[in-house]
């Protein structure tokens, strides 16, 4: 993948295909297409393809020109009506023409500038979007295909045409850049996410947390089993001492100069590299998808992938409780009660919510950093589907500023969060007879009742906010810029977080 700038009058134009977009029930009249075509392509006006073109959403016609012509292509995409436009829908609009040139095997794609000005109102982000999307909808997990590859290895060179240098504040100063470091970090999350439970072990998620420290020069600390033991995760501790493959508890820091002392923004992922359920042993169907349950320790990776490149001023400090949970001789128990870092005793009731005693130590240990913010992201409740579907993150805190703006940044990046309410009362559901508290409620309110557990690990004076991405981490059908399989949801939203941080 690559993008590139290409400035020049439109008939020196060169791509081996152009993309253009229109507006359904505007097809009569080709000169409803979004802004006039170019110069580059004198011969479209006449296309037949051109009046085949109906401007529906992820409609796509492809148009040919003389052979001789610099650009021979022209990808139609439908935006559907106007009225409805927003960015979703030039999402949408630009991965159909992505994976159409993924068909044809078209590397050369060429974006004209003067496209995005004519749509209706997105603003400078718009191409930065349509771009980042485009180039997220073409990404499929290809690691274990050694057959039936199609278009596994398809690598677009994106060039941005336009006549002249655009004017400042038109484009992001350094779109290409952005746009590369964003679509990596996302690939590592949904790369990480997609491996299977035998690959992506602790030990891998901190050997790529350590290629990242070396690449990047972040700060890496990693503690095992006895360590973690030794400073008393009695709750991690717990869910890991049932899994023969080892247990890291691994602590990542980006601290750029200038911004070594300040209080940092402390992300919390949850690892859990394989939910068995442990002990309270899930059942079997679909029991394979447990091996996203590190979708939020990803997406924590992803994201110091994207910090490391763009390095915005801000201090981040990520957490990442890594282990499997497993039914074993030395498993944890229903009824167990252990004590975690906070000092706090957790009565066990199920050993299936084992996110929640991983997350509780790693939050507690984030407190030592004095955090300007806490944010932890896990596929914590399957009571977060039932609730909100699979395309929706339960959002849940203690800080309305801090809901409110992973909201509207959600809302920007295509990643929506929802909120869910924590009132106190809730806690009666988790009181113990034997210890300070129960790991499970009954079986009402459950993600609700997941992150009342976690707020008692979190100060009161610490803005905090809980990410619930069991549903959006993983994804059974194809949402375009999302397709079927893991998404990396939270990525963007964590990194335009620390990016936006006043
Ligand atoms: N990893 C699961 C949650 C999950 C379910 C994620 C489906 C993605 C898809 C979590 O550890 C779990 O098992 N939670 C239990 C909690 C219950 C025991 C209170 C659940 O959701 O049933
Ligand atoms: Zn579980
Ligand atoms: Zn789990």
């Amino acid at each position: 993948m690559s993008i590139e700038w290409r400035i020049s009058s439109p008939d020196n134009w060169q791509a081996d295909v152009l993309i253009w977009f229109g507006f359904e029930g505007e097809e009569a009249e080709a000169s409803d297409l979004c802004a006039d075509p170019p110069g580059a392509l004198p011969w479209l006006r006449d296309c037949p393809a051109l009046s085949d073109f109906k401007g529906k959403a992820k409609q796509i016609s492809v148009a040919y020109g003389p052979a001789d012509a610099k650009v021979a292509r022209c990808i139609l995409a439908g935006l559907g009506k106007r009225d409805k436009f927003d960015l979703n829908a030039l999402r949408d609009a630009v991965v159909s023409a992505f994976r159409r040139c993924r068909d044809l095997k078209l590397v050369r794609v060429g974006l004209p500038l003067a496209l995005f000005d004519s749509l209706p109102e997105l603003g400078p982000e718009a191409l930065k979007e349509a771009l980042i999307s485009g180039l997220l909808g073409l990404y499929s997990y290809d690691r274990y295909k050694t057959r039936d590859r199609n278009g596994a290895d398809y690598e677009p060179a994106c060039l941005l045409l336009t006549e002249e240098e655009p004017a400042a504040g038109k484009v992001p100063p350094d779109l290409a850049g952005e746009v590369e470091a964003i679509v990596e970090g996302v690939k590592l999350a949904r790369d990480l996410t997609s491996g299977p439970g035998n690959d992506i072990t602790p030990a891998q998620l901190l050997a790529r947390a350590e290629e990242l420290a070396t690449r990047f020069d972040f700060k890496l600390q990693s503690f095992d089993l006895d360590q973690a033991a030794a400073m008393g995760m009695g709750a991690f501790v717990a869910v890991a001492k049932g899994s023969r493959e080892p247990a890291r508890f691994i602590v990542l820091e980006y601290a750029p100069e200038g911004c070594a002392d300040e209080r940092p923004i402390v992300l919390v992922g949850k690892g859990i590299t394989f939910d068995t359920g442990g002990i309270s042993l899930k059942p079997s169907a679909k029991m394979e998808a447990m091996k996203g349950d590190m979708a939020g320790a990803a997406a924590v990776l992803g994201t110091f992938n994207i910090l490391g490149q763009l390095r915005p001023p801000r201090r981040v400090v990520g957490i990442l409780p890594c282990t499997e949970n497993m039914p074993d001789g030395k498993a944890y128990k229903p009824g167990d009660i252990v004590k975690s870092l906070a000092g706090l005793n957790i009565e066990v009731v199920n050993t299936d919510a084992e996110g929640r005693m991983i997350l509780c130590d790693a939050l507690a240990y984030g407190e030592r950093y004095q955090p300007a913010a806490m944010i932890d992201i896990a596929t914590l409740t399957g009571a977060c589907i039932i609730a909100l579907g699979d395309r929706v993150a339960g959002l849940l805190g203690n800080h309305d500023e801090l809901r409110q703006t992973i909201r509207r940044i959600g809302d920007a990046v295509g990643e929506r969060f929802w909120p869910l309410p924590l009132w106190d009362f809730y806690f009666d559901d988790i009181k113990s007879d034997c210890a300070d508290f129960k790991n499970v409620g009954n079986r009402q309110a459950g993600t609700i009742i997941g992150a009342m557990f976690l707020k008692q690990f979190v100060a009161e004076e610490t803005p905090w906010a809980h990410l619930d991405i069991a549903g959006p981490s993983w994804l059974e059908k194809d949402l375009m810029t999302t397709p079927k399989g893991a998404t990396g949801f939270g990525v963007r939203t964590l990194f335009e977080l620390v990016r936006r941080w006043k």
